[in-house]
């Protein structure tokens, strides 16, 4: 039987150079928290009961994840170090676990190396995941005997310039069996650059208690750096981008260009799909087959149909959009927007809470809101439901195969009956029936002999 997981996520740090007033652990890259890429990309993948040391702003973070009951929150309420944050978090994890510990501002370890680091505690190894870095600077740096093994962990500031020319570094992430790294952490002191209980300081107790301390290698840089600051937020988000466009193009979708796409949250799309640059998706998008999405598109809690196109510069948010549809370009499409198959939305359109039946058209210059169009329906350029009267919204209907001229004013609520037609530049106040023009303007006259007014000479 293998030994229960228990994840110790670090995450007391204030995260001073962010300049925020939020905690730097729900900082967000992709559209999540740095503290939710370590809960869902990290320890859960592990099967791992977690256990989260919070200090700075901890009411915040505890807030943020309220509806999750399995997290053990453990308050650090001085910062006195990673082995002194490590030392809260110990009493609720019994002798026989195997821990591992995490950086709640390190969002992109592989799963591969956590396993691998979980496998040799499991053997009874003190296993610790380091990197080769280019610039070690600041990094505590792992120092070796002639054989080569693990002797020890310095920190950069109480390093000497010997052991600073190191640059396979210490990325802070370990696992270990929970009695010996209790007795370890039970052991630490603060004699050192900084006064700080320095976890690293485990890896010389174990050398010296005979445990052997194994280094697992991390893939690059990139899948161990940490956030400090706005700049390293925003270098971790076009990682993050870059491995999610990777893993999409896997499975099968087209990108114009990987290094214009964002995708901050799920997306499943079909066969033969296409998304061309600058488009960010949000939440949940679900895409039919031979979907189409033109350049600059922001779409938010979508569902689109097979062989639909999206068209340049449309913001789509809470649509559903069915098949062999065509939208935009530059329409809006608000939450509670659904659209049936064929339908087609044109430039500088917004609709909210509108049904849309099969086949109908609304191309131009509209505001549809509140209403619910049967099918082939064509609604002309400027044409607005007046949906709100100032305290209530009404609804609008239109039946099948009406027309609506172009910049008629529906004032809600107001019902347009089957193949009823509407003349244009009508302000329809009541039902309009079916079969029958309505027109709702003033008559057209003209003035005979009627002359524009004059300048008058003397003033
Ligand atoms: C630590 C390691 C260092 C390693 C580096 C990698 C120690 C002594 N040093 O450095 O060897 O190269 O990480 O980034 O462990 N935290 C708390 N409570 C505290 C202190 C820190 O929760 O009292 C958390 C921070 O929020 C952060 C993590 O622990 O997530 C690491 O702290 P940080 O100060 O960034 O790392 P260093 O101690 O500088
Ligand atoms: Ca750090």
């Amino acid at each position: 039987m293998s030994k229960d997981l228990h994840a110790v996520i670090l995450a007391a740090g204030q995260g001073t150079r962010m300049k925020s007033a939020r905690p730097k652990v729900l900082q967000e890259i992709a559209g999540h928290s740095l503290l939710a890429h370590v809960l869902d990309q990290q320890a859960r993948p592990l099967g791992a009961q977690v256990h989260v040391v919070y200090g700075h702003g901890g009411e915040q973070v505890r807030a943020a994840f309220a509806d999750d009951e399995s997290l053990n929150w453990v308050e650090q309420a001085q910062q006195l170090g990673t082995g002194h944050a490590v030392a809260q978090a110990l009493p609720g994890i019994p002798d026989e676990a195997v821990v591992l510990i995490l950086y709640g501002d390190v969002p992109m370890v592989s799963p591969d190396s956590l396993r691998a680091l979980c496998d040799a505690a499991r053997e009874g190894e003190l296993a610790i995941l380091t990197v080769e870095m280019a610039d070690p600077a600041g990094y505590g740096r792992i120092l070796r005997d002639a054989r080569g093994a693990i002797a020890g962990i310095v920190e950069h500031k109480d390093a000497d310039a010997s052991q600073r020319a190191i640059r396979e570094v210490n990325t802070g992430l370990l696992a270990a069996p929970a009695a010996a790294l209790r007795r370890w952490v039970g052991a630490l002191g603060n004699d050192n650059a900084q006064g700080e209980y320095y976890l690293t300081d485990c890896v010389s107790h174990a050398v010296a208690d005979g445990v052997e301390v194994r280094a697992i290698h991390a893939r690059s840089e990139a899948e161990v750096a940490g956030v400090n600051d706005r700049i390293q937020l925003a270098a971790l988000e076009r990682a993050c981008q870059a491995s999610i466009a990777q893993a999409v193009m896997r499975d099968g979708l087209q990108l114009i260009d990987p290094a214009r796409f964002d995708l901050r949250g799920r997306l499943v799309a079909g066969r033969d799909c296409c998304i061309d640059v600058n488009c960010v998706l949000e939440g949940e998008v679900i895409l039919g087959d031979d979907v189409r999405i033109g350049p600059n598109c922001l779409l938010r809690n979508v569902r689109v149909g097979d062989g639909t196109r999206i068209e340049a510069n449309s913001v789509l948010d809470g649509a559903e959009v069915g098949p062999g549809c065509t939208v935009g370009p530059f329409a809006r499409l608000r939450p509670g927007t659904r659209l049936a198959e064929g339908a087609r939305i044109g430039n500088f359109v917004e609709t909210k809470q509108a049904r849309v039946g099969p086949g109908s058209k609304i191309n131009h210059l509209s505001y549809v809101g509140d209403a619910e169009l049967g099918a082939g329906v064509n609604v002309g350029a400027g044409t607005i439901t007046c949906n709100y009267d100032g305290v209530n919204k009404h609804r609008t209907t239109i039946e099948d195969g009406a027309f609506i001229g172009s910049d008629t004013a529906l004032v809600a609520p107001v019902n347009i009956g089957r193949n009823a037609t509407i003349g244009a530049g009508s302000v329809i106040t009541r039902d309009a029936p079916a079969d029958t023009l309505t027109v709702a303007r003033g008559k057209q006259r003209s003035v005979d002999g009627w002359k524009r007014p004059s300048k008058k000479k003397d003033n």
